[in-house]
């Protein structure tokens, strides 16, 4: 099926938050990352200006500048609507009202506008949809990251999970996943499987971050090669 744009809500986050959601270090930054599904998130445009080597993956990149700069003005209000109609499901301590929110997150998609014809001219935004195959060879990356994406759209179902985070660990040494929650802010119904399911040839583990914007919502899923190094 076509992935039609008027069917994603674009919406995107800062690299100070993909850094504290993903517990990036310094040393980790220097190692080759990719991100899936970083869609509008200014982590990319942010850390190709800090000089660091990062590649995001994203069905949206098919798309225009204009016609993703429309798209994200069209779900503005509805999602600023949708986060006041559930403001008791965030904690709003550093983020401290719904109008902060809002520029914070147009302030991150505008870098990302910015950035996006210089970014695929130099390959760091590539039209890519998971599980899709990659064009790249097992272990091109360190790290693979995916930030609101994966856990987080639970219909998508098990077997896209599996085949998807498969994928990503194919082509990565090492996959990290942020939050470990659905889209109601509960547990998502599909960590424990997958957990399970890499546990007996991969390193998994859960890791407690400093971030957490939709409450109980602060943990980590870090998914690693057995034979890689802490
Ligand atoms: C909620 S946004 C998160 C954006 C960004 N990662 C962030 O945290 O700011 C989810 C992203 O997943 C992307 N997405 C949807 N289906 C996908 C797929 N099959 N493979 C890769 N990305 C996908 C969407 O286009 C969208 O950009």
């Amino acid at each position: 099926m076509a992935f039609e744009l008027n069917s994603v809500v674009p919406w995107g986050r800062s690299m100070a938050e993909y850094r504290e959601m993903f517990l990036l270090d310094e040393t980790d930054l220097q190692k080759k990352i990719a991100g899936f599904g970083d869609g509008p998130a200014s982590f990319n445009a942010e850390a190709a200006a800090a000089g660091f080597s990062v590649t995001s993956f994203d069905p949206i990149y098919q798309f225009s500048e204009e016609q993703l700069e429309k798209r994200i003005e069209e779900v503005r209000d509805t999602v600023m609507q949708q986060m006041a109609e559930n403001k008791d499901n965030y904690v709003w301590d550093r983020i401290r009202t719904l109008d902060e929110l809002e520029a914070v997150r147009m302030a991150a998609m505008r870098h990302f506008l910015a950035d996006y014809a210089q970014g695929k001219a130099e390959r760091r935004y590539i039209y890519h949809e998971l599980p899709n195959r990659m064009p790249y060879p097992d272990g091109a990356f360190d790290i693979g990251l995916s930030s609101h994406f994966l856990l987080l759209y639970t219909a998508l179902g098990y077997d896209f999970h599996i085949a998807a985070i498969t994928e990503m660990l194919r082509v990565c040494k090492e996959v990290r996943i942020f939050p470990l929650c659905d889209l109601d802010s509960k547990d998502s119904a599909l960590t424990a499987d997958v957990i399970a399911h890499y546990q007996k040839e991969y390193a998994v583990t859960v890791k407690k971050t400093g971030y957490e914007f939709q409450k109980g919502a602060d943990r980590l899923l870090v998914i690693r090669r057995k034979n890689e190094m802490e």
